[in-house]
């Protein structure tokens, strides 16, 4: 493995598939969904040894192709297992998938959790909690990019917890992301990505207001975007997102639904501290309301009631 500048940011081990994944537990993989399927896929592909489970069991039986076992509940999914990944919509997904019926707290000694979805500050600590009870240890691990980097395995993994099991997670992130950053006690990767995405949330609403109002102001937004790429104003994200927007694609690649989800997320937690998110804030009732028929949409969908 590799440092670069940065203390904490580490980039994937250069070393063979066979070198990394010999001495790596087996893993159980919870939610194969538009981000955990291509990140379980990876994994399977990359010769780990792999257990997975989704709810929806359809949206998981392609990763047996790759070698995978499907396992029937989160309890099945973990037998045997070493490390648990859980890439669940949010807590209340997870917690369920953890100590509901055929939940998978309780059923292997030793595990080591690491719970990757975007699940919020009070639920991380929650489910901390809960794992130190069954003396299971629990890595807060959320990720930085969406659907093309899970499936190329360019995430950033935004990793937090105990420094004792870094490096036997270093090659299972090294095939999931192109780096890792270590923050912190558990709880600090998942405070970081609330930062991140407040700021992905207020930079797609700026993207979209200003579209709007160019197209007003009788503007074509087009040449908008062109001369925003022209001027260090323009970021990459926001380029991109401006090109779904005016070709109307939504496909997406982050649903709106989970995008309010975040908001809300680092809302609460800004309220939690005293203090306000004024501008993700004011984002919200609009969110809201376009979800209504835009749920599954990607977030740019936002544009058409901006
Ligand atoms: N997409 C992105 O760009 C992106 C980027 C970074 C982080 N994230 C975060 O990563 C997580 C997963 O996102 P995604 O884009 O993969 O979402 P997704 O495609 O909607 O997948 C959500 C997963 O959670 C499962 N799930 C939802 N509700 C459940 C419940 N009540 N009980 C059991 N399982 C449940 C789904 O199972 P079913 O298949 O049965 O519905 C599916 O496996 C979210 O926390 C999201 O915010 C997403």
């Amino acid at each position: 493995m590799t440092t670069t500048q940065s203390a904490s940011l580490q980039h994937t081990s250069a070393a063979p598939f066979g070198d990394r994944t010999a001495k790596t537990p087996l893993i159980a993989f919870l939610g194969t969904g538009r981000m955990g399927g291509p990140m379980a896929a990876n994994l399977a592909r990359d010769g780990f040894r792999l257990r997975v489970w989704n709810r929806t069991s359809s949206r998981a039986t392609a990763l047996a192709e790759h070698g995978a076992f499907i396992a029937h509940t989160p309890a099945e999914a973990v037998q045997g297992a070493g490390i648990l990944i859980t890439m669940l919509a949010d807590g209340p997904a997870t917690e369920r998938a953890a100590t509901g019926p055929d939940g998978f707290l309780d059923r292997s000694p030793g595990l080591i959790w690491v719970q990757m979805g975007t699940i919020g500050a009070k639920w991380s600590a929650r489910l901390a909690a809960i794992a130190a009870r069954s003396g299971v240890t629990y890595v807060d691990a959320p990720v930085s990019g969406s659907e093309g980097p899970a499936q190329a395995g360019q995430l950033i993994i935004l990793a937090s917890g105990p420094d004792r099991v870094q490096d036997v997670l270093a090659p299972v992130f090294g095939a999931l992301g192109r780096a890792t950053v270590w923050l912190g006690p558990a709880g600090d990767g998942t405070k970081a990505k609330l930062v991140l995405n407040s700021w992905l949330v207020d930079l797609v609403e700026a993207t979209a207001e200003v579209l709007s109002f160019a197209g007003r102001l009788g503007l074509d937004p087009a040449a908008m975007v062109e001369l925003l790429k022209a001027t260090p104003l323009g970021s990459p994200y926001a380029v991109q997102k401006a090109g779904s927007m005016l070709a109307g694609d939504f496909t997406p690649a982050f649903a709106l639904k989970h995008a309010v989800k975040d908001a809300e997320l680092a809302v609460q937690a800004a309220s939690g501290l005293g203090t306000r998110l004024p501008l993700t804030e004011a984002l919200l009732p609009r969110w809201r309301d376009t979800a209504v028929e835009h749920a599954d949409d990607d977030l740019s969908s936002v544009y058409v009631t901006a």
